[in-house]
């Protein structure tokens, strides 16, 4: 049977790559996906493409009015909240010295606090239905940050605490809920890309990426949606607050 049958599921960033790998994997496990995203054409166009299980909706992480409308549309079309993927997020390079506060409090509030109302709204509506589970994104950095990724790598380690409080919280079995967080190393999406300096070819930064890895390279979007679908089923049942580290030993 496959791994997600007649589950629901809430992807955020779902127009991104990794977002978007993960949509089909759910897809492909039996799953009914609600897609969701601030680039509309995108997450449009993904949602036809991959058929009548999934349907795309407005859903900027950032605000909380939006988390309502959405839980609200979701309840009252499928009266149920299986899996939640905390997957939106942004990245802005930075030191200590050239990072404003702007620009902090930018990337804070799409990748950390954007994951707490995340939480909180699917936390509120699983222990309603029977429970559920939540996957959230981390990243390498969060745990061996560089110079460069500042806000991201603080932002990033906001979330793993945020995941062992929830996973704690909900521990109990009035809520049977799960919170796991993934970290992956370089993946090689359109993200990953804001590291390259000016004026390196894409072929030396890559190079120089891949060499950073024991595995010699960087990861897939369909390799970080392998470990989110493990995490998302009965497969990872005695898993809570754990962090899934997929970096190809990047953080050995
Ligand atoms: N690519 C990597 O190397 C890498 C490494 C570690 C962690 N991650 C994490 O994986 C996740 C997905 O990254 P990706 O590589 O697919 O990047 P991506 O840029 O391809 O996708 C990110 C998606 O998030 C969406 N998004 C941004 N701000 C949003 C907001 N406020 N509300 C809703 N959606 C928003 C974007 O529109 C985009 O579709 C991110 O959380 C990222 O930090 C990526």
């Amino acid at each position: 049977m496959a791994a997600l049958n007649g589950k629901v599921a809430l992807i955020t960033g779902a127009a991104g790559d990794i977002g978007a790998a993960i949509a089909r994997r759910f897809i492909a496990e039996g799953a009914t996906v609600c897609l969701s995203d601030i680039d509309d054409d995108r997450g449009r166009a993904l949602a036809d493409d991959i058929g009548e299980a999934s349907f795309y909706t407005h859903l900027d992480v950032t605000t909380e009015e939006d988390w309502r409308i959405v839980l609200e549309t979701l309840l009252s079309r499928h009266n149920r909240l299986d899996i939640l993927v905390n997957n939106a997020g942004t990245l802005e390079t930075g030191t200590i010295e050239d990072t404003d506060l702007a620009t902090w409090e930018n990337i804070q509030a799409s990748n950390s606090t954007s994951t707490f109302l995340g939480c909180q709204a699917a936390v509120r509506a699983m222990k309603e239905t029977g429970g559920g589970v939540i996957v959230n994104m981390a990243s390498q950095a969060a745990v061996r940050p560089r110079p460069s990724t500042l806000a991201y790598a603080a932002s990033k380690a906001a979330v793993i605490n945020l995941t062992k409080t929830v996973a704690t919280h909900c521990a109990d079995n009035t809520y049977n809920i799960r919170c796991n967080v993934v970290l992956p190393g370089a993946i090689d999406t359109q993200m990953i890309y804001k590291n390259q300096a000016a004026g390196e070819s894409d072929e030396d930064f890559v190079a120089a990426v891949n060499a950073r890895y024991p595995l010699g390279r960087m990861g897939t979007a369909e390799e970080i949606a392998s470990a989110v679908l493990f995490l998302s089923s009965e497969e990872s049942k005695f898993m809570t607050g754990a962090q899934l580290r997929v970096d190809g030993g990047g953080t050995i």
